[in-house]
């Protein structure tokens, strides 16, 4: 089947790469010649360091290259059997091209939207045959994060969204299937990690450096919340945030913080500026934790407590199935482990307890607990 991807930037890129090393013949779309021209360099590169580290042969390199035809005419779409979209996040210009695909493509061919935030039943509202359109969510960057999110919309068709699934995993990645709903799975569940990070440290808990630390060494994450936010960009992050918290009608739990706001308008976006949370100019000093344990822990419950309650909420609401919403967060984000196997580990009643105490303390919405932990741990059932 020949793939048509539409936008050559970050993301279409990467999926380009992943379909055709997976052998398909892909047909690489920009409006603006010169993201071509670069999304072309940059496969160069990136084949260049696979040959260096014997990831590849250089005659298979050269073959995933020669399966790509970049253009800049959407036309050349016309004998693809799914097109992915993955141009600037915007519903009008993203309906404008679903429209416009739809005129070239086959009756029988797919459409999906790569969109991280957006409906995709408003995207496939743009559509005669709204049942022929789906979510494919990959992450960033597309060829080395395992997890992609099928998010069919109300109107697909489930025989198209099967289809697309096992395409998809026929390209070595591993498949959730998440609720067309804000942040879909992931986007939605690892909010806390950030969110609640943020606010430990605006309430002068802990600074930066402790937070992490914290994270890493007690709760194995491979980066603290900071550390990561500074490398995802500030600006991307706020924008997620943002985005999801007012997608949920504003819902606290999702409340985005000044701190990080400001970062952004100051233009502190983490590593590709050289400053965000820290500071990453070759002469500066990484700041030193506290090493204080007991605090350390205390964070650690705090933040994981939160994730639970967020990944129980999503298991209580329908957004994904038990297996599907541990595999996107270790998957997806890298966690330690599944939140919901981690649950169990810690005890319902406990992870209850948790975010009761922190209710009781605040009184803000925003710790209410989830009603699937409290009838769990009433019933004394786990989720395993
Ligand atoms: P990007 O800004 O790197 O690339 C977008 C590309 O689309 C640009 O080269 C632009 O010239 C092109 N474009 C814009 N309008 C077009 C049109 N009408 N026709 C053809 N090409 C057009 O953006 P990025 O980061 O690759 O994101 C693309 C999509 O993927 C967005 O919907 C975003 O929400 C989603 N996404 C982004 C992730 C990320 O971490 N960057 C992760 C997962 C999804």
């Amino acid at each position: 089947m020949k793939i048509g991807i539409v936008g050559s930037g970050a993301m279409g890129s990467g999926i380009a790469q992943v379909a055709s090393t997976a052998g398909h013949e892909v047909i690489l779309s920009d409006t603006r010649e010169a993201a071509l021209e670069t999304s072309k360099n940059k496969l160069q590169k990136i084949m260049n360091r696979l040959i260096e580290k014997s990831r590849v042969e250089a005659d298979e390199a050269q073959a995933i290259q020669g399966r790509i035809q970049y253009t800049t005419d959407n036309a050349d779409m016309a004998s693809c059997g799914l097109v992915i979209e993955a141009i600037v996040e915007n519903l009008d210009v993203k309906k404008q091209v679903f429209k416009q695909l739809e005129s070239i493509v086959s009756e029988d061919a797919m459409l999906a939207s790569n969109t991280s935030s957006l409906s995709i039943a408003s995207i496939a509202a743009a559509c005669e045959h709204p049942e022929r359109v789906l979510g494919i969510h990959f992450f960033n960057p597309a060829p080395l994060m395992k997890l992609v999110e099928i998010i069919p919309a109300i109107q697909s068709d489930p025989k198209v969204v099967e289809t697309a699934r096992q395409l998809i995993n026929n390209w070595g990645k591993t498949t959730v299937l998440a609720k067309d709903t804000p942040g879909f799975i992931v986007n939605r569940v690892a909010r806390p990690f950030y969110g609640e990070a943020l606010r430990i440290y605006e309430e002068g808990i802990a600074d930066f450096a402790t937070i992490d630390w914290a994270m890493k060494d007690f709760g194995a994450f491979r980066m603290g919340p900071f550390q990561l936010m500074d490398y995802i960009g500030n600006d991307i992050n706020f924008t997620v945030t943002e985005t999801v918290f007012k997608a949920f009608w504003y819902d606290p739990r999702y409340k985005p913080a000044f701190t990080q706001k400001r970062l952004s308008e100051a233009g502190y976006l983490g590593r590709k500026t050289g400053k965000g949370y820290y500071d990453y100019s070759p002469e500066a000093m990484p700041p030193a934790h506290t090493g204080d344990t007991k605090l350390g822990i205390k964070i650690v419950n705090r933040v994981v407590a939160m994730l639970i309650n967020e990944a129980a909420d999503a298991l209580y609401l329908n957004i994904a199935s038990r297996d599907d919403i541990d595999l996107a967060m270790t998957r997806g984000v890298n966690y330690p482990k599944g939140l919901l196997q981690w649950a169990d580990e810690i005890g319902i009643e406990e992870c209850v307890a948790r975010m009761d105490a922190l209710y009781h303390e605040y009184l803000e919405d925003r710790y209410r607990c989830s009603p699937l932990l409290r009838r769990m741990a009433r019933d004394g059932a786990t989720f395993y």
